[in-house]
């Protein structure tokens, strides 16, 4: 077929490119604090108050004349919560970011003594940091998703000294620096406990600890094209004698699709430790000081320099992490040339060991030199799971730009997808493999962790790292939920079960799975995660992550404890949990918000295209949050598709029967959801007689006939002020009207609910009032777009505390009276 052509074409062409043409970056090399340009190591560093092309926010320059090299003679020293905002060269890569720290006295200032955290995009790289009296260069690698611009921020410590920093390495990284979609063992001191892919399915960024140039020399940062800084092995092996240096004259063979240039510095390559045949021993191993309980990516570098004539399949030595996992390196399976370099790539908990320990091992009658070239251990920092909120920096317009394209990117976001995970497929069965999986679970979860990954195209790969911030991990979710636990099952939809979670913080989630099979499916799951990744809102509910590992579909929000609007109303049999007509107006007024936002706080705004008494939960405050963004999309998109989504009984008929969606599609909903509150009756019921069970059709015929009592829920009678009554079934009619153009916005409707719920507190405050001879909904609809200091109240400052939706400010600038 044409179409696979085309994608072997691509991703052969991105193969080639992303390895060959990988060149030393120029950008950004920040001299902060600073106007001018210094050479360091290499690089020229721009002063950042000297035309960058990259933002900043806060902080004052510090100087220090006796500093010896140039560039830390300044810094940028903040006292409040400040950031660099830059920019990746591309989507889904990675940055490696290296921090400066050269602290000195400024204006009586120890900058030794401070303390403050460093975070990027979710991740906290420095948390408390102090730096001390010396020079301190920290690196860190971190995942860029679609969203290629990320903040460097700095917050120093309260009661601390400020933070500060005095140079800025951040740089785009080959994008295959790391493999998407590859498993690499995860490892124990017990052996092996199951495979992982650290890039694709979890959200970690890469601190590196150690980075081993293995019986070779120290390699300075100018000598690496991604100026890392490689440091010989001596002091950490364990028996010195047992092993040899061997050094190699020639350049090593790079073939792909092993290890490439920039994968380590040729130096790396051309220096091992070898275990001389002749030995009484028969391995060699090497021990690293790392935190307890913390989980470590190692790669293990291997370039055999040593043998003098090409292999046969059976040469092979042992490489052992800890003393019981093996994994058996057979040169001649992998290259079919000597001196090609390759590497593998492991996960390793270090548990309570507080050591990372591996050797190298003969296998005895086998003739395969046994060696080591180089080294990486790094610490792998998990997303704090914190959204960078972005109340604290210029933008919310940005935010609205963001939200309006991340639907209409889903289509594209699952080629790309497709994309990747097809490149690694072709990767391991050309390559064998670069971290060989080999499938058999030791322990544990064996059921899940023996899933091999599937690229089909039904079965795409993981999102790309749009929102690592808010992904999850599997072992976390079943953790959560007491591996989905019946017992915790709080509600089954169209999707799939919903669990009440717990999160190790101690916080109650729902987590809803998707299954296979079931309406709902990947493009909903994407969709639904894009919406409410980049939109917050009070009124809206908050989903705080997701998982696809292992293609499952699980999304966590937060937990909302009474459940459905739908709950409170019908099929309930205890009273207590009837709303009363109140807090039923102040319900609606919450939902009416949560759409008013979705539909203009982006600049196209987002239909939701789902509105109905069961996507409106309620938390245990009775607060009221929009649900369920499946299959929400952008309003002014071109309608190509042919089904109708929505769901019955709620459906506005000018969709249904031309084919056009726009935000009066929600009015409508929301206008049978109205009557639905007042009725306390189900949208579409069909045990009753066919004239009765629409409830938008039978109920518009008995208010115009005047049979209202017909109609209100029986527990309602007598509580309903009339002209509470009144205003309510007119937002209600008009709701309803069969055009769009006739129906009002949400702004109308969120407006005359809130003066449907003022007439009806006039009742309890016994204030008199008759609001009989006017046409409030005009004036008052006037009033509010001159008085409207925004086209929403959507700023969450606006709603007071207890999150109880009272009289907005806007509506407090009205006096009722004034309307008279
Ligand atoms: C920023 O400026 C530097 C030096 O002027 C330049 O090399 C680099 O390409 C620029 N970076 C971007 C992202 O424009
Ligand atoms: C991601 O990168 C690809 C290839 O460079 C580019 O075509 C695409 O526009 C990028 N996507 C986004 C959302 O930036
Ligand atoms: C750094 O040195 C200064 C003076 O030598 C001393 O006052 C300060 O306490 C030191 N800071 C730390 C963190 O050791
Ligand atoms: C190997 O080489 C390193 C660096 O040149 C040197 O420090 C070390 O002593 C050598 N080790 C052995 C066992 O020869
Ligand atoms: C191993 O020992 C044999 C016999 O003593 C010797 O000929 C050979 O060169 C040694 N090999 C190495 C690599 O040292
Ligand atoms: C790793 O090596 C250290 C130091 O020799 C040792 O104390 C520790 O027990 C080893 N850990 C494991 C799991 O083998
Ligand atoms: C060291 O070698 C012996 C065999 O000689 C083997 O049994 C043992 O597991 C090896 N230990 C490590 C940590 O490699």
């Amino acid at each position: 077929m044409d179409f696979n052509l085309l994608i072997i074409l691509l991703s052969a062409l991105s193969l080639v490119s992303s390895q060959s043409q990988y060149v030393s970056p120029d950008h950004y090399f920040i001299n902060c604090g600073s106007n001018s340009d210094t050479d360091f190591t290499g690089k020229t560093f721009i002063g950042d108050e000297n035309r960058p092309n990259f933002s900043f926010s806060g902080g004052r320059k510090a100087v220090n004349n006796n500093a010896a090299w140039e560039i830390y003679q300044t810094a940028r020293v903040f006292t409040k919560k400040s950031s660099y905002e830059l920019e990746a060269d591309g989507n889904n890569t990675f940055v490696m970011v290296n921090l400066h720290f050269s602290p000195f006295v400024y204006n009586g200032i120890e900058l030794s003594t401070s303390k403050f955290d460093v975070s990027v995009s979710g991740y906290t790289l420095l948390s408390d940091f102090n730096v001390g009296n010396s020079t301190v260069i920290k690196e860190f690698i971190i995942p860029i998703g679609l969203e290629r611009k990320f903040r460097i921020q700095f917050k120093p410590t309260s009661g601390s000294s400020p933070a500060f920093v005095n140079a800025i390495e951040a740089f785009t990284t080959p994008s295959e620096l790391f493999q998407h979609g590859v498993l690499s063992s995860h490892i124990s001191s017990v052996g092996k406990i199951g495979d992982m892919d650290i890039i694709s399915s979890s959200s970690y960024a890469f601190n590196p600890v150690y980075r081993i140039n293995v019986g070779g020399d120290n390699i300075d940062v100018d000598r690496d094209i991604l100026r890392r800084n490689w440091t010989p092995d001596d002091p950490f092996i364990v028996e010195p004698h047992e092993a040899e240096n061997k050094t190699f004259a020639g350049t090593p063979n790079y073939q792909e699709p092993f290890a490439a240039r920039y994968d380590a510095p040729d130096d790396v390559y051309k220096t091992a430790k070898w275990l001389n045949p002749n030995s009484s021993v028969h391995n060699v191993t090497w021990n690293f000081e790392v935190k307890k309980n913390v989980m470590y990516f190692v790669r293990a570098h291997f370039c055999d320099i040593v043998s003098p004539g090409l292999y046969s399949s059976d040469d092979a030595f042992n490489f052992f992490i800890y003393n019981n996992y093996k994994e058996v390196i057979k040169p001649g399976d992998k290259v079919s040339a000597l001196q090609v370099p390759f590497y593998y790539d492991f996960v390793v908990d270090s548990v309570g060991s507080g050591f990372v320990n591996v050797s190298i091992g003969a296998i005895s009658g086998n003739s395969q030199p046994v060696l080591l070239n180089g080294l990486e251990i790094m610490e792998l920092l998990k997303n704090s799971g914190v959204v960078d909120t972005w109340n604290d920096e210029k933008s919310s317009k940005k935010l609205y730009i963001v939200a309006g394209c991340a639907v209409g990117g889903v289509v594209f976001v699952l080629l790309i997808g497709f994309l990747i995970g097809f490149k690694c497929r072709k990767k391991k069965a050309v390559g064998g493999t670069k971290t060989d999986s080999n499938v058999v679970p030791s322990y544990g979860l064996s059921s899940y962790t023996s899933m091999n990954v599937d690229f089909s195209i039904n079965n795409p790969s993981p999102i790309p790292n749009l929102n690592l911030n808010l992904r999850f991990h599997f072992t976390d979710i079943l953790q959560a939920t007491n591996n989905f636990d019946e017992k915790l099952v709080i509600g089954k939809g169209g999707f799939g079960k919903v669990y009440r979670g717990t999160l190790p913080d101690g916080k109650t989630v729902a987590v809803k799975r998707g299954e296979k099979g079931h309406g709902q499916g990947r493009p909903e799951f994407v969709t639904e995660i894009m919406v409410l990744s980049k939109i917050r809102h009070q009124h809206l509910v908050t989903l705080i992550g997701y998982c696809d590992e292992r293609s499952e579909m699980i999304l966590v929000y937060e937990y909302m404890e009474k459940g459905t609007l739908q709950d409170h109303l019908y099929d309930t049999n205890k009273d207590d949990e009837k709303l009363s007509w109140r807090q039923r107006l102040e319900i609606c007024i919450s939902a009416a918000r949560g759409l008013h936002y979705l539909h203009t706080g982006s600049d196209a705004g987002i239909i939701h295209r789902d509105v109905k008494s069961t996507n409106i939960l309620l938390n245990e405050n009775y607060v009221a949050k929009v649900a369920d963004f499946g299959i929400s999309r952008l309003d002014n998109l071109e309608e190509s598709e042919m089904a109708i989504k929505g769901s019955f009984g709620y459906l506005d008929p000018e969709y249904i029967s031309c084919m056009k969606l726009t935000q009066k599609s929600d009015v409508y909903s929301f206008g049978v959801v109205l009557l639905e509150v007042l009725c306390a009756r189900p949208a579409l019921d069909n045990m009753l007689p066919p004239k009765e069970a629409n409830l938008a059709d039978w109920a518009i015929k008995q208010i115009k006939d005047g049979m209202v009592e017909n109609i209100v829920d029986p527990y309602l009678k007598g509580e309903i002020n009339p002209n509470s009554l009144r205003k309510y079934l007119d937002t209600v009619e008009r709701c309803l009207k069969n055009t769009g153009e006739e129906r009002p916005n949400m702004i109308d409707v969120l407006w005359d609910l809130e003066y449907a719920l003022k007439l009806q507190q006039m009742v309890v405050d016994r204030e008199p009032y008759d609001d009989s001879t006017m046409n409030t909904s005009l004036q008052l609809s006037m009033s509010m777009i001159d008085r409207l200091p925004s086209k929403c109240n959507d700023d969450d400052s606006q709603v007071n505390d207890s999150g109880y939706p009272s009289d907005s400010q806007v509506f407090s600038q009205l006096k009722i009276e004034d309307a008279r």
